[in-house]
Order: structure tokens, then C-alpha cells, then sequence
């Protein structure tokens, strides 16, 4: 039977970022922490990072929630951040696969969840934005995502809608297109939630997690089945890149088109496993080889089949022999990985 000791000891085995789970401040990143009391941080997860340049407040949190759900920031005034990161969907675009920007334009990737999303060193599939700042300006400027029309946006900024809430945010009413990506950054950093049947087991509460899903989590953060090794720390990734079989040919080249590195062919962003029961289809790219990864059972057949062999294909995706029920001891536990709370609540949806 597992118990709080075993468990923090397979933990420690993998590393010390599984302890981030455990530990508060265990980044290595040189941060800055947020005010004091805002936004109110769960006690087992990390301080928020914030650059020095962009302190945190309500008032720029506020305006950046508005511009997350404004679609008069691109060009067809019809598509907003919020259009593929859906509260409902853990901020994610499930079920889609890719998707659609103004024009019906098509992207490439599977859009990801933004919980957590503060606490990545780097951000896209491929890590090619530092900051969530950089991040947003790309998606704004994106001509598959918004698009924008960055003379009309200002204007918009400028009219009596915004003042109130712009001389709140900045004290003063220059208007630029960083200062409105400095607020979506803001608001996107207030996206922190950890309240799964998972973290009430870490903090403590035993009968969080059933048998099945205790074996799950054990097996999980084992050595045989190595995920923790990849899939570990407070938001279960080690935010590192990797490639994991998905395709013999990766036609989107991932962490290489950053790089040009050869190595970093087909390598990619492990990402985080909070809420992955609702962020359906799986990777990058929504799918494998095989076809479109819309189950987490089929995700974890990926693996235990060791995947397609590729050259950069990491070690430690190899044929792992686990029996049927162990594939459902997994699946079960990536389940309870699901914090409900964050579909639903108000602070985050449409003002
Ligand atoms: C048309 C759909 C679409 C729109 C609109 C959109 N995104 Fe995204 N977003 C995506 C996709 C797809 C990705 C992954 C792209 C990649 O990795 O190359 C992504 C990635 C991200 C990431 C990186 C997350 C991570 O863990 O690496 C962040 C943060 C993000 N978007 C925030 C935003 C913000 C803020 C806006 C509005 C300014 C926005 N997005 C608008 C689809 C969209
Ligand atoms: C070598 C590091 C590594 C190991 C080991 C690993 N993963 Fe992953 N995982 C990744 C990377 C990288 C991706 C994204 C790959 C891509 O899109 O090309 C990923 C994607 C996933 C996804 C889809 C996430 C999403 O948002 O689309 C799930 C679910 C997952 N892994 C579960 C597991 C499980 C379960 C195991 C153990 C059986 C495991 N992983 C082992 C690195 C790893």
C-alpha cells in the first residue's frame, strides 16, 4: 500500500523538482514575487513569477481580463484570446484539433490550457516567446490568430470604454500595443489554480485519491513507467523540451525551428498534465502517426508502446509493458488532475 513516505520518497528519486509539489519556492529562475496578498497563491504552489518590469496589481488585471475577452483586438473584430482558450476548457481549444483565427484561417498546433501558465520559463509548443508579454504580442499580431490592426486597436484603447480602466492600470493614458499586452500578461498570471483531487492528496487529505488512483500515481512517478521524470514538479512538467515518437517524420520541426539545431528535430514544450481530462485532443499537433490522441487511454498505449522510432526520440520512451489495468491505473489518476473550480469561476470569465 502506498503511503506518505514511499511517495515522497519515489518523488525525491526522480528528482528534486517532483519535491516542487511539496515545497514552496523551489524554482530556480531568478523571480521576483508578486504584492503580498494578490492574486492569493495555494499555499503548496510556488510564488507567482513577475517581472520587474510589469509589478502585478488588480487595476492592470482587471483591464487585462477585459482585453483577454475583447475581440475588437483583431482585424475582423471577431476573435479574442479567448476564442481558443476557453474557460469551460481549462482555458484550452478542445475538442479542436487546431484552431480557426480570423478570416477561418487554420493554425498548425493544438492551443493549450493557460492554468498555470505563469509559471513556465518559456512559452508556444516550441518555446520560442521568453515571456508571456512576447507571447501575447505574437498571438495578437499573428496573422492566423488576430491579426490586428494595431492603429485601430489603439484607437479603440483611447476611447471613453478604456480611459477609466487604462489611467487605472498604467496612471497615465499613453496608449501602446506593449502596455495592453503587459495587462493580458497580468491577468493570464492570475490563472494559478490547484485545487484537484491530486493536490488535496499531496496536501494531506488521504481519502482524496481512490486505490485505483493511488496505484495510478505510484506507477506515474515510478522508474519503469518514467513519466514524472518528464511529467513532474508542482504542475507535473519539467518544462523541458523532448521528443516522444509521435511521427518518423516530424513535419513541423518543433524546438528546431528556434534552434536550427538538428538535435532539436521534432523535440517539444512537456506540457503540463493539470486538467488534461478536459484538454482533449493530445501534443502539439492534436495527433500521432497512429491518427488524432483524443483519449488518454490511447496516450498512454503511445507510451507503452514505446513509441515510433525517430532518431531524437528520448530514451526514456520505451516499450514499457504494462498490462491493461495498469494502462487504466494511469488514466485514472491523470483524472484526478482535474480542478473544476477553474471552469467556472468569476474572476476569470467574461467581465
Ligand atoms: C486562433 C486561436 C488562438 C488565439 C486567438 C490565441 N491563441 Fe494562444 N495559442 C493558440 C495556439 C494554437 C497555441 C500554440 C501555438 C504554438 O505553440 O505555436 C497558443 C499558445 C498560447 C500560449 C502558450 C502557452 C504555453 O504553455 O506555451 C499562451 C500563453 C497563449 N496562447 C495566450 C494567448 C493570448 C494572451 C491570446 C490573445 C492575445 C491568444 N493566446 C490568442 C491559439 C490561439
Ligand atoms: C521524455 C519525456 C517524457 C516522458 C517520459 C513522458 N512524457 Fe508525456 N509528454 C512529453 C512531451 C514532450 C509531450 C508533448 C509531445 C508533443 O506534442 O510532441 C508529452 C505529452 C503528453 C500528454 C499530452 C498532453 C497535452 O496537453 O497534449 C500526456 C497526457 C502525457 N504526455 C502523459 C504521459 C504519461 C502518462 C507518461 C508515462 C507513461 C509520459 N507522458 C511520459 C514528455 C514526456
Amino acid at each position: 500500500m502506498p503511503n506518505g513516505r514511499t511517495i515522497a520518497g519515489r518523488f525525491s528519486l526522480l528528482g528534486a523538482v517532483a519535491l516542487c509539489v511539496l515545497a514552496v519556492g523551489c524554482r530556480q529562475d531568478p523571480v521576483v514575487p508578486s504584492e503580498p496578498a494578490f492574486p492569493i497563491i495555494p499555499a503548496h504552489l510556488a510564488t507567482v513569477p513577475v517581472p520587474s518590469d510589469n509589478a502585478l496589481t488588480p487595476a492592470k488585471v482587471e483591464l487585462g481580463r477585459r482585453l483577454f475577452y475583447e475581440k475588437r483586438l483583431s482585424s475582423e473584430g471577431t476573435v479574442s484570446c479567448a476564442s481558443c482558450h476557453r474557460q469551460d476548457k481549462a482555458f484550452s481549444d478542445a475538442p479542436n484539433q487546431v484552431s480557426r483565427g480570423v478570416n477561418n484561417a487554420l493554425g498548425q498546433r493544438n492551443a493549450p490550457s493557460l492554468i498555470n501558465v505563469a509559471y513556465r520559463p518559456h512559452f508556444f509548443w516550441d518555446g520560442r516567446a521568453a515571456t508571456l508579454e512576447d507571447q501575447a504580442m505574437a498571438a495578437f499580431l499573428s496573422s492566423v490568430e488576430m491579426d490586428a490592426d494595431t492603429l485601430a486597436v489603439a484607437a479603440l484603447l483611447r476611447s471613453e470604454q478604456y480611459r477609466g480602466a487604462w489611467q487605472a492600470a498604467f496612471a497615465d493614458t499613453t496608449v501602446t500595443m506593449r502596455r495592453a499586452m503587459m495587462a493580458i500578461a497580468s491577468f493570464e498570471r492570475t490563472l494559478v489554480s490547484a485545487d484537484s483531487r491530486y493536490d488535496r492528496y499531496v496536501l494531506g487529505d488521504r481519502t482524496a485519491l481512490s486505490e485505483q488512483e493511488r496505484r495510478g500515481m505510484n506507477l506515474f512517478f515510478s522508474a519503469r513507467s518514467m513519466c514524472g521524470a518528464c511529467h513532474g514538479g508542482q504542475d507535473l512538467t519539467n518544462d523541458q523540451f523532448q521528443n516522444i515518437g509521435l511521427f518518423n517524420h516530424y513535419f513541423d520541426r518543433g524546438r528546431f525551428n528556434v534552434t536550427r539545431n538538428p538535435r532539436d528535430e521534432g523535440l517539444f514544450k512537456t506540457p503540463s498534465l493539470r486538467n488534461i481530462a478536459l484538454t482533449s485532443p493530445y501534443m502539439a499537433t492534436g495527433d500521432s502517426d497512429k491518427g488524432l490522441l483524443t483519449t488518454l487511454e490511447q496516450v498512454v498505449q503511445h507510451y507503452n508502446e514505446g513509441g515510433t522510432p525517430f532518431a531524437n526520440k528520448d530514451k526514456r520512451v520505451r516499450k514499457l509493458g504494462l498490462s491493461d489495468a495498469e494502462v487504466a491505473d494511469l488514466v485514472a489518476f491523470m483524472k484526478a488532475l482535474t480542478d473544476s473550480s477553474t471552469l467556472t469561476r468569476a474572476e476569470w470569465s467574461a467581465p
